[in-house]
């Protein structure tokens, strides 16, 4: 017989922070939780499920989700299904729930990229393996070059008007369509909240492409997915890869990555967070936090130790130098 859980009663003084989205009502945690890697049907429920009631019990209100996140595809949300079927009932309106869709997630035509007919069909899905009413936050998980704009972010416009979703957002579109994405947003009355990008120390393509500019100016949240590099801004591969760890699994993350030269410069940051007296984490999330117009960052985790690790970065010190 599985325990009930009662959610801590200090949870919101546990050390999170909130800051608010871009120009909106909405305030997300500093340290929010993605359900890429580590909630699929390979992986063990009473891990993921333990790794929930730890952040949740530590401020974390936001966790992101995408139709094909798993494995299998769409059993990350089944699981979430099941963790407000026996955990979260009682807290669905303290929890701000996203999920996505954009890549492949079922076979032929209307199964991938960004038409009205996918959009429209995979959040239903997504409702249904979740056994929520309305996710919080939909995206569009990438740019769809081949559709119209007008039509994909009309659909998107179209699922707020149902109820199925609160607010809107992007993931990966290039400057200028997120700009159209803004204005035509903004002129149907469902201002774009969020803009989901990669922004760690490793990859700052957000800075450079204007993305966090944009941000800043039109008054929409940034939200920096695989902060961490997906382990690789850690202390994993500092002596090797492990067993356990995600490039060991080698489909995301491959050991060619891990060059001399990169390895080198791992090293190099891992001293300046030595030096500052936190793990290489800690740092590497606060670098990102404190880029401006950052609102949050979207950590994976496949341990309640890792998470506990990465949470230090919300008090974590400001940065002097250029890094
Ligand atoms: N919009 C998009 O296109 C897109 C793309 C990718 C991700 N995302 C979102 O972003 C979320 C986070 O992505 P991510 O998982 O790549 O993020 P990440 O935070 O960069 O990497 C997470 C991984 O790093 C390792 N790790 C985390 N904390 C650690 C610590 N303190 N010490 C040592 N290792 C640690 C773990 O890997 P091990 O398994 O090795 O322990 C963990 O699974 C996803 O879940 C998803 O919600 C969105």
């Amino acid at each position: 017989m599985k325990e009930n859980y009662f959610a801590d009663k200090n949870r919101y003084d546990n050390g999170m922070e909130f800051e608010r989205c871009g120009r909106s009502g909405v305030l997300l945690p500093k340290v929010s939780l993605g359900f890429w890697h580590n909630f699929g049907s390979v992986d063990p429920y009473e891990r993921s499920r333990e790794i929930t009631h730890y952040a949740f019990d530590h401020g974390i209100t936001h966790f992101d989700l995408a139709n094909n996140y798993g494995p299998v595809y769409g059993s990350a949300e089944e699981t979430m299904g099941r963790l407000m079927d026996e955990d979260f009932r009682p807290y669905r309106d303290e929890l701000f729930i996203s999920s996505k869709a954009g890549y492949d997630m079922w076979p032929g035509p209307y199964g991938n990229w960004g038409s009205r007919k996918y959009l429209m069909a995979s959040l239903d899905q997504s409702l249904k393996r979740m056994k929520i009413d309305y996710v919080d936050l939909f995206y569009s998980h990438r740019y769809d070059p081949e559709t119209p704009l007008e039509e994909t972010l009309q659909a998107l416009v179209d699922i707020v008007r149902q109820g199925k979703a609160l607010y809107i957002g992007i993931s990966r579109w290039p400057l200028e369509a997120a700009r159209f994405a803004a204005k035509y947003l903004r002129e149907r009355d469902v201002p774009l909240l969020i803009y989901q990008g990669r922004l760690n120390m490793l990859d700052r393509e957000p800075m450079e492409e204007g993305i966090l500019d944009f941000c800043a100016e039109e008054g929409v949240g940034f939200i920096s997915f695989s902060p961490l590099a997906q382990g690789l801004l850690t202390d994993r591969y500092l002596n090797g890869v492990p067993a356990d760890s995600r490039m060991s699994k080698g489909k995301f993350l491959k050991e060619e990555m891990l060059t001399p030269e990169l390895l080198a410069k791992l090293k190099r940051y891992n001293e300046i967070a030595t030096s500052r007296d936190e793990t290489l984490a800690e740092m590497a999330l606060a670098w990102v936090l404190h880029q401006k117009g950052v609102t949050s960052v979207l950590v994976g985790a496949s341990s309640t130790a890792q998470l506990e690790k990465n949470l230090k970065c919300v008090s974590a010190a400001p940065f002097d130098d250029v890094l």
